[in-house]
């Protein structure tokens, strides 16, 4: 890795704190530049200060002093950083109410700012804010916010694999493994850390989910050193570390014969483990598990069940005050095509709703947003209105894995705020994914919300510079699901762009847009999977119809779709608690845009939007590919107004977008003529 890196369009994303031009603006913001004092110090203190060190001297052009004081009087101007108990102890009089560890009041009097953190993590998150407020331009005299987290957990999973290589990944190799070994830039390593606290993240896995040999023994001395050194630098940012580990860790590594839960020899093992690991690393968050999934081992192995694997390692991990996230993506990866009375659907809620409040209270259960695998388009899951008695996660994905591999446009801020807001009813209206999520719904002590994440090596972090939004757009949401897509939007145009009002307007209607343009010209109305088999890039519709994994549309000469209703399907609706159930189960009352994931209908079935099935599909794949091609006019009328080099890679990745779109189109509309024989009412032309 070269030195320049630092320097290349993208790397510093959002956190480009750029000098700011209006003489007004930097006039009235220079009263509080000149001085940050921290009242005590601590390590993610002095992150915070650093910060605001590093933010201010660029946003100003004149680095503020850096100092220290015992009593808040003593600074008379300037930022004034501390926690609530340091801001009393040294003479505050006024102080918000309870601000919780993470929470933080940010209040500005006669030419103060006061930064006050319910605990350091707070103070932490409140420079990053009050830095995003001096980047978007916002007023800060007579300043008064408090924010606190709607999760408690909000974390980031990498799917990295120690040969270097990311699994799912769409922006380069991983950072921090590399031929079997940690290759750790730590400059890049800091700057991560930084982006991320800046969005409010506080925990993270290194390792994917599928572990293999190698990265089994994360968990050993060969390798904990290491491990240690990341959670170290991460500690600074107040983000905890976590690893994926392997099931069959003390057999894979030839200590034992077994992995069964209920052994005594197995439990000690894993005693012994969790002994070391925290030797290491005292604030060790625990363990991400993925167990009896797509060929990795589990309990079943043994006769035992989730709960049974699951609470081993809770029991094991307890003493030091770890977790254990334990995975519920789990299905029969092995299925018989012919066979249509599996459900893949069914699969998570059927294998784990029995389970239901036999889990320890340090286990998780991470559940994926829908009960498929991170399609465009797909219902949430039943799991959140049906765990009353499981602590658990929401898991969503930020790389781009069914939504273009961050080669196509799709802000996926908007799919999230969808699932956040979905009605469980599980205790009556306003019983959401966010509020199931987060614990409050059914009064657990903990939860929140974890996604793979979308960043590699590359400079820029995300591949595509405009998937980065999808990145401080996770954290955002995960700290407050109630911001808007477009507030997010705006504030990381801003921060990454700068304050040009034709910039912001043209990407805010460009991520906007996005998604309902890349939906448009892939699978229609919620069947999903019409890709190439394993990488997943591409049209392909009949790529998965013939296979083993459980991901068919039945499409034939009259028409197409899942039949998931308990009347006549896989009884998959039922998995709802009314009105959903109902409501799935009707052909009527189902969502156009869900129909074919719980329906099998004639092509000539009438959407509610008054369009036959087929007409759609023409309709929506010939107007989503001249939508993508839009994209590209747009960003090009706003050359000039962007960093050149910025531009260009921006440009690159939506020129290819607009050409695959056309691929996607006259692949799907010609599969779908040629199946139903019906022609479009427009005759365009179709092949
Ligand atoms: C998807 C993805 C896999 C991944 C799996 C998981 O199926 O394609 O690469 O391992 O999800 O979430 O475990």
């Amino acid at each position: 890795m070269t030195a320049t890196i630092y320097n290349k369009p993208g790397y510093l994303a959002w956190l480009n704190y750029r000098f700011i031009e209006d003489k007004a603006s930097r006039t009235s913001c220079a009263r509080y530049g000149s001085a940050v004092t921290m009242l005590g110090d601590s390590p993610l203190m002095e992150s915070a200060a650093e910060e605001l060190r590093l933010g201010l001297g660029q946003l100003l052009g004149k680095e503020p002093a850096l100092g220290q004081c015992s009593a808040v009087g003593e600074s008379p101007c300037g930022i004034l950083i501390g926690t609530q108990a340091a801001m009393i102890e040294g003479g505050l009089e006024e102080l918000p109410a309870s601000l919780g560890e993470e929470g933080y009041s940010l209040r500005e009097a006669d030419g103060v700012i006061l930064v006050i953190g319910g605990g350091e993590r707070g103070v932490l998150y409140g420079a990053f804010h009050l830095l995003r407020l001096l980047q978007t331009g916002a007023e800060l005299q007579g300043l008064e916010l408090v924010e606190q987290p709607s999760n408690e957990l909000r974390m980031i999973n990498h799917w990295d694999n120690m040969d270097g290589s990311v699994e799912r990944g769409y922006a380069g190799r991983s950072l921090f493994f590399d031929q079997h070994e940690f290759r750790v830039d730590s400059r890049r390593l800091k700057d991560y850390a930084r982006l991320l606290a800046s969005i409010g993240i506080n925990a993270a896995t290194i390792n994917n989910v599928n572990v293999h040999r190698v990265e089994t023994e994360l968990i050993r001395e060969r390798f904990l050193p290491e491990v240690a050194n990341i959670a170290a630098q991460f500690r600074d940012y107040g983000i905890q570390l976590y690893l994926s580990v392997n099931y069959a860790a003390p057999v894979e590594l030839g200590e034992l014969t077994t992995a069964d839960p209920l052994d005594e020899s197995v439990q000690a093992w894993w005693s012994k483990q969790c002994e070391s690991v925290y030797r290491h690393i005292p604030d060790f968050g625990g363990f991400v598990v993925k167990a009896d999934s797509e060929f990795r081992p589990g309990p079943f192995t043994y006769g035992r069940d989730h709960a049974d694997g699951a609470n081993m390692l809770a029991d094991a991990i307890a003493p030091y005050g770890g977790q254990v996230i334990w995975r519920c993506f789990v299905y029969n990866c092995l299925q018989d095509w012919r066979d249509r009375s599996t459900d893949r659907a069914r699969a998570a809620y059927d294998h784990f709703m029995p389970l239901d409040g036999r889990f320890r209270d340090n286990v998780l259960l991470q559940i994926k947003n829908g009960p498929m695998d991170f399609q465009v388009r797909e219902p949430v899951s039943p799991l959140f209105g049906g765990l009353e008695r499981t602590q658990h996660l929401l898991e969503l994905q930020i790389a781009q894995e069914y939504t273009g591999q961050q080669r196509h446009l799709f802000y996926l801020v908007p799919q999230w705020k969808r699932i956040l807001d979905f009605d469980t009813h599980a205790r009556g209206e306003g019983s959401t994914v966010a509020e199931s999520a987060s614990g409050r719904l059914f009064g657990q002590r903990l939860g929140g919300i974890a996604a793979v994440t979308n960043v590699g090596n590359d400079a820029n972090w995300t591949g595509h510079g405009l998937a980065q939004a999808n990145l401080y757009g996770y954290g955002r949401l995960t700290w407050n699901p109630q911001t808007t897509a477009e507030q997010i939007a705006s504030d990381w145009i801003r921060m990454t762009f700068g304050a040009d009002a034709e910039t912001e307007r043209v990407i805010s209607d460009m991520l906007m847009a996005s998604p309902d343009i890349y939906e448009s010209y892939t699978a229609p109305l919620g069947v999903g999977w019409m890709v190439n088999p394993n990488h997943h890039y591409g049209p392909n519709v009949d790529g998965y119809e013939y296979d083993k994994w459980g991901t068919y549309h039945f499409a034939d000469r009259d028409g197409i779709g899942v039949d998931r209703t308990t009347a006549t399907g896989t009884g998959y609706s039922g998995q709802y608690h009314k009105p959903w159930s109902d409501i799935y189960e009707s052909v009527e009352q189902c969502p156009d845009e869900l129909l074919l994931f719980f329906h099998h209908v004639p092509y000539t079935h009438v959407l509610h939007s008054g369009k036959t099935v087929i007409q759609h599909i023409y309709d929506t794949h010939f107007d989503g590919a001249e939508r993508a091609a839009g994209l590209l006019a747009q960003w090009d009328a706003l050359e000039g107004r962007i960093e050149p080099g910025l531009h260009a890679g921006i440009r690159e990745r939506l020129a290819h977008q607009a050409k695959h779109a056309c691929e996607w189109r006259d692949q799907i509309n010609t599969y779908f003529l040629r199946k139903s024989g019906i022609a479009d009412e427009r005759g365009r032309t179709i092949y």
